[in-house]
């Protein structure tokens, strides 16, 4: 099969010869190296001391450009902080193994939250901004939530009575309120100087709530154990360098915006830029020229936004010191491609990953040649294949599950309070199942292929459609629905439900609007339906669950071709 190739880029990248360190690069060596002999396991050491004692403390750790501050942070200055946080947690009698969620917007209290936390020893639960009050709580009551670092705006999706574990409130902006702590005044007051709390590698750093397709969304627990896995890809697929200013432009409630969005490039020393606020095609090409970002990470979505505000917009800023752009969580698009080797005169990488892997694990190399449409290769040390549905690995060209054999660094260790949904991943030994349909071509390039189960991938967010269809059910309105991704131009997918109507109900604008806010205001504004269909019944499995195969096929609209 003909596809385009765009060849590899000349110059001296971090990683030269794939092929080579594929057949002798192994994990565990980079773990060694990675430790040496301090030994520390404290992620937050080796994102702090371990570059001010190399001599980065007065480099820029941290741009933030918000909409009403912008600030900055050297490494030291940013320690402080941290340290400062660090104390505040042991005033208030939190310790190594408590869980801290952080619902928050990006500021620099929550990345300095996130590392003091982490510092002592507790269990960061990063909950999206947009999440409304069902989805708070359900995160919050799953963890058992000890504290909360939110702001007054956020508390009020917070239903406290609710909530017997969580005993420690602290506000970063809006007042205070009954119960609550005042986050600056607390920092402000405390000591700059703090230890660590000795961790192991293997003890809990943060739990990720992910959607799945049935169910509530599964607490992916990964541990401090993931530095060497997102040193080494940071490394090779992000090929960043000392004087890089990178800027991930996810937000910290999703995995790229914790693993890539601060700790891999702080790993290495890298400068790093974060940007409040929401998305706005001019506003992102004016920060990309004003902090010369080299490195820029993304998605398809957000992309495509830029390309629709027009030349106009992005043609009058001077971005020429990009060097290096990549794309994750949703396809890379061939007009995305055309768009950016035309403006930038360079490719984008992209790169296939998962909130359960981690890190990133099949990519493009700027060493390699890009095959157009594919998500590139297995990262050195990860071994992926196409496997059937009793675990056999397929030849080129077939479509079937795609699998990593289990055991890379960054991997979530468990399911918070479900072992069992755990083990599901790895039900085909000794693969871990990602849940992707996926094929290989003849030379090892991977081809993504959509979803095998129902989860919805809306601008590169991951929506559970069984959390979609609960929240609609408790609307007097709606006796039962279905709810599936839709394929869109812009979005990659829009969520689309498929609804029956209650008795003495009928159908209107009005009653979709209002099922609309239902959602929005119950769930979260990226998991509301943006189109609803009305139907006799929704098609079932034989145990009963909504039939997600059917529903895809009404979403593709199969029927009507
Ligand atoms: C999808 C995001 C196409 C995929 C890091 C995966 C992608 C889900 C790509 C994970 C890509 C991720 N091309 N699809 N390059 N990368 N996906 O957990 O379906 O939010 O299973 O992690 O996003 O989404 P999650």
């Amino acid at each position: 099969m003909n596809k385009t190739i765009i060849g590899a880029l000349p110059g001296d990248h971090n990683l030269m010869n794939y092929s080579e360190l594929v057949l002798n690069f192994n994990f565990e060596e980079s773990i060694r190296e990675f430790y040496g002999e301090a030994k520390e396991a404290n992620i937050s050491y080796h994102v702090l001391e371990k570059n001010i004692s190399r001599g980065l403390g007065d480099k820029i750790a941290l741009y933030y450009e918000g909409d009403e501050r912008q600030e900055s942070y050297t490494f030291s200055q940013l320690q402080r902080q941290v340290n400062k946080f660090a104390n505040v947690l042991d005033k208030c009698g939190l310790g190594k193994g408590d869980r801290i969620a952080l619902f928050l917007p990006r500021t620099p209290e929550l990345y300095i939250s996130f590392l003091g936390a982490v510092k002592k020893g507790l269990v960061v639960v990063p909950i999206f901004e947009a999440f409304m009050e069902d989805a708070v709580k359900e995160r919050l009551l799953d963890s058992a939530a000890a504290a909360l670092v939110t702001n007054a705006d956020l508390l009020a999706r917070v239903p406290k009575q609710e909530l017997p574990e969580l005993k420690t409130i602290l506000l970063t902006k809006g007042g205070q309120y009954q119960g609550t702590l005042d986050w600056h005044s607390e920092v402000g007051m405390a000591s700059s100087e703090s230890g660590y709390c000795p961790v192991d590698r293997e003890d809990p750093l943060f739990i990720l709530y992910a959607a799945g397709a049935d169910g509530q969304p599964k607490g992916l627990v990964h541990v401090h154990g993931c530095a060497p896995g997102l040193w080494v890809t940071a490394n090779w697929v992000h090929d960043l360098k000392a004087d890089d200013v990178y800027w991930c432009t996810a937000d910290p409630g999703w995995i790229t915006g914790i693993a890539y969005g601060f700790l891999a490039p702080w790993l290495h020393g890298v400068t790093v830029l974060v940007k409040g606020g929401r998305f706005d095609a001019a506003r992102w090409c004016e920060v990309l020229q004003k902090y010369r970002v080299s490195v820029w990470y993304s998605a398809p979505t957000a992309f495509r936004m830029i390309i629709a505000a027009g030349k106009d917009t992005y043609g009058k800023y001077d971005l020429n010191r990009l060097r290096h752009i990549l794309s994750v969580g949703e396809p890379l698009t061939e007009d995305v491609m055309q768009w950016s080797q035309a403006a930038f005169g360079i490719p984008i990488y992209d790169t296939w990953w998962m909130s359960e892997t981690g890190m990133n694990m099949i990519c493009n190399f700027r060493c390699l040649d890009i095959k157009l449409g594919s998500i590139g290769k297995p990262v050195p040390g990860i071994k992926a294949a196409v496997v059937d549905d009793l675990g056999n690995e397929l030849p080129p060209y077939r479509i079937g599950n795609l699998a990593i054999k289990a055991g890379w660094p960054a991997m979530a260790r468990d399911v918070w309070g479900n072992h069992q949904k755990y083990l599901e991943y790895f039900r085909l030994k000794p693969w871990f199942i990602s849940g992707d349909a996926a094929y290989m071509d003849e030379d090892g390039y991977f081809y993504f292929q959509g979803r095998v189960d129902g989860i919805i991938n809306t601008a590169g967010e991951r929506v559970g459609p069984w959390e979609v269809e609960k929240k609609l059910k408790e609307h007097p309105a709606v006796k039962d629905a279905g709810v599936a991704g839709k394929p869109d131009k812009i979005r990659g997918e829009i969520v689309k439900a498929y609804i029956v109507l209650n008795q003495g109900f009928t159908w209107s604008e009005n009653l979709a609007q209002e099922l609309r806010n239902y959602v929005k205001t119950g769930l979260a504004a990226h998991a509301s339906p943006r189109q609803f269909e009305v139907k006799e019944s929704i098609p079932k499995t034989p145990d009963g669950k909504v039939d997600r195969k059917v529903l895809r096929g009404w979403a593709l609209e199969l029927g009507k071709r």
